[in-house]
């Protein structure tokens, strides 16, 4: 028999309350490797809360957290440095940090986690930042670059380290649609070029077409569907639909009628 080649991420029976509020219901999820999953869902479902389970910023009140065949929701937070170190994010803020250049912004990680001299760690960040098409910007600062530039800064950043897995979150929110194209393009070449496992949490639907392997609807906290893309394009679950095709549905318009 082939060894056991366990799922990279693996969310087993995870739930999680904030107060009353239910916000994972007895969830469960794997990511396969080099596959580009992405998660969709309306604001307030759970999806970041999700991510930040993955990446062991949350803990879950019940059920158990994977990576890579090891079990990592209990782990103290200093054995979490090494595996997050596996890991790169692109969280909804992408704040980089101001004082810094885009260089120094992409060497971030490097130098606080490598033990890279300056030379290499400069080169690292020049090859990252060609990667995202931003080479020869090192020297600006955040304030003098547009809102797509620095999602893509923050992108280089977050393969400084070669992760073997990258967190989108909402990655395309905000930006227009040729720039949210740029971006999914890029989240295409980052699969293709590195081999990395991804996941993509978003709302944006053009988004999900074009990058995903594989699509996960999530409703309260619970899946509702879990599919190839192509699969939503023709389901007739009603939520799923009025999700897909961005269409208000008879419960959505009933707080106009109250007007
Ligand atoms: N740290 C927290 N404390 C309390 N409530 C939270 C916390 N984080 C998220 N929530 C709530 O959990 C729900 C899901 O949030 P989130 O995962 O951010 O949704 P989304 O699907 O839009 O990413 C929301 O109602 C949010 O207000
Ligand atoms: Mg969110």
């Amino acid at each position: 028999m082939p060894p056991y080649d366990p799922p990279l991420i693996e969310l087993k029976h995870v739930s999680k309350r904030f107060g009353k509020l239910v916000v994972l219901d007895d969830l469960s999820l794997s990511l396969n490797r080099g596959e580009t999953t992405v998660v969709i869902g309306e604001s307030g479902t759970g999806k970041s809360v999700m991510l930040k389970h993955i990446v062991g910023l949350i803990r879950p009140d019940e059920g158990e957290v994977w990576f890579d065949g090891q079990r990592i929701d209990q782990l103290p937070e200093r054995d979490l440095v090494p595996i997050r170190k596996r890991m790169g994010f692109l969280f909804q803020m992408a704040a980089l940090f101001d004082s810094l250049t885009v260089g120094e912004n992409v060497a971030f990680p490097l130098t606080e986690h490598s033990k890279f001299d300056q030379a290499k760690i400069d080169e690292i960040a020049s090859e990252k930042l060609r990667m995202v098409g931003l080479d020869g910007l090192q020297e600006r600062r955040p304030g003098q670059i547009s809102g797509g530039q620095k999602k893509r800064v923050a992108l280089a950043r977050a393969i400084a380290l070669d992760p073997e897995v990258v967190f989108y979150d909402e990655p395309t929110t905000g930006l227009d649609p040729v720039r949210a194209d740029v971006i999914n393009e890029l989240i295409l070449k980052l699969k293709r070029e590195l081999s990395v496992t991804s996941l993509v949490v978003t709302h944006d639907m053009v988004s999900a077409f074009k990058v995903g392997d594989r699509v996960v609807m999530l409703d309260r906290g619970k899946i509702i569907a879990d599919h190839k893309p192509d699969w939503f394009k023709t389901c007739d679950d009603p939520r799923v639909r009025r999700f897909v095709d961005g269409k208000a549905g008879p419960e959505d318009l009933e707080a106009l009628e109250n007007d």
